[in-house]
């Protein structure tokens, strides 16, 4: 644990000769502050306020085309996307998170609302992203009110995201496009569509779900990761063959670069594994993943980090609060898996510094919650911007938290 005294403390101490068994209850009293400095029914009022705010914003924006779920608010303009966009499930999952914190109908209800506009994507084929979109709208509704109609969705959806594994590779392909670039791409972030297919199993007996996952976790390991356990974006795979062709990156700053939010769902999708199959190879994983994180010298000391850790314009460069909020959440559970404490307190760390500096005044920032995420900054799109999966991740840590925070 590293602690900060201020000068005026240590000449407080000395000069009150304070012996060494005080100064360590005080130190302890510091800890505990910043623990309780997240005050998760205030940060819930906030989020409900802004999303109500979010919700009259969206009766009046243009719906056409299909638009269905906020992803953004860029150039002073509120961004939706169609369902078969990867961030669709995340609005109606903020909208199940407020559900479960306040138990209100009138979550329920919106929940339930926007749930239901993503239905036809559980026959999606086209997209790996099918873990984002149906799990964390659907797979959230069915958790918290066991509706045989959203299981059904679900099982369905992970029938359709199987259809893109290949034995060969032993992967599930993650992109359709760019098929002059790549054969087979797969990126880091399809560890987190993996839940979906987990939980298929759990709901029907069948174990093939399961086995995909769980080859797809286990080529993760072998082909996604560099000594230092940071992971490449894209790996491209040959299809005939099943052999690595290529490692790059699409949306970090070089193909050797550790993207921030990589990293992220790296650390998120291993822990997840451990939790799903009791693997201790995943939950190594998973806490070689944090030791690079927080042993990087270009984390900054609020845990909130660069879009990528070696931008080399690094302090001048953006910061991705979406990141944070996904290293948060899944070291909260980590933490639930681990003897030492340290998970825990950088999970703390980075919840009350997200509660406290990178929240937006009400009804301002796209009245989304969180400010200075980045989405993609090699397009130069999407930079220093609110990004509604940096809030339903927020949301999921914070609902987490409580097992660990007095409130
Ligand atoms: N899954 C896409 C991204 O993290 O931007």
């Amino acid at each position: 644990m590293r602690l900060f005294l201020s000068k005026k403390m240590i000449l407080f101490i000395r000069g009150n000769k304070i012996p060494a068994l005080i100064v360590v209850a005080l130190l302890g009293l510091n800890t505990t502050a910043i623990a309780q400095k997240i005050d998760i029914a205030r940060q819930f009022k906030y989020a409900q306020q802004q999303t109500t705010y979010m919700l009259e914003a969206l009766k009046t924006a243009d719906t056409s085309k299909g638009l269905v779920s906020p992803r953004t608010f860029e150039d002073g303009k509120l961004k939706l996307v169609n369902s078969k966009d990867w961030t669709s499930g995340f609005f109606p999952g903020i909208l199940w998170y407020l559900y479960d914190y306040t138990k209100e109908k009138k979550w329920l209800t919106q929940a339930q609302a926007f749930t239901a506009k993503l239905t036809d994507e559980q026959y999606n084929k086209t997209t790996h992203d099918l873990g984002f979109i149906i799990y964390c709208s659907f797979g959230n509704g069915y958790r918290l009110t066991g509706n045989e109609a959203y299981k059904k969705v679900i099982i369905q959806a992970a029938r359709s995201l199987s259809t893109r594994f290949n034995a060969k590779t032993g992967v599930i392909r993650s992109w359709d496009h760019n098929k002059d670039k790549w054969k087979y791409p797969v990126i880091i972030d399809n560890m987190m569509n993996l839940e979906l297919l987990f939980n298929a199993t759990k709901l029907t007996g069948d174990s093939s779900f399961y086995k995909i996952a769980v080859s797809h976790a286990n080529h993760t390991i072998l082909n996604h990761f560099r000594p230092n356990y940071s992971s490449y974006h894209v790996v491209d795979y040959d299809p005939e063959t099943g052999k690595v062709i290529q490692k790059n990156t699409a949306q970090g700053y070089s193909d050797e670069s550790a993207w921030a939010r990589g990293q992220a769902w790296g650390l998120y999708g291993f822990t997840m594994c451990y939790r799903e199959t009791g693997d201790k190879r995943y939950l190594a994983q998973a806490q070689n993943i944090a030791k690079f994180i927080f042993n990087n010298p270009n984390l900054p000391k609020d845990l909130i980090p660069y879009w990528d850790y070696d931008d080399p314009a690094i302090p001048n460069t953006p910061r991705d609060v979406s990141a944070a909020a996904i290293m948060a959440s899944a070291l909260y559970e980590l933490a639930t898996y681990s003897t030492n404490n340290n998970f825990k307190e950088k999970a703390n760390i980075i919840l009350a510094n997200l509660s406290e500096h990178y929240k937006a005044p009400l009804n301002t920032n796209g009245d989304f919650i969180l400010l200075h995420s980045t989405g993609h900054k090699p397009a130069k799109s999407e930079i220093d911007v609110p990004i509604t999966y940096a809030d339903y991740y927020y949301l999921e840590a914070l609902l987490r938290s409580r097992k660990f925070v007095k409130n």
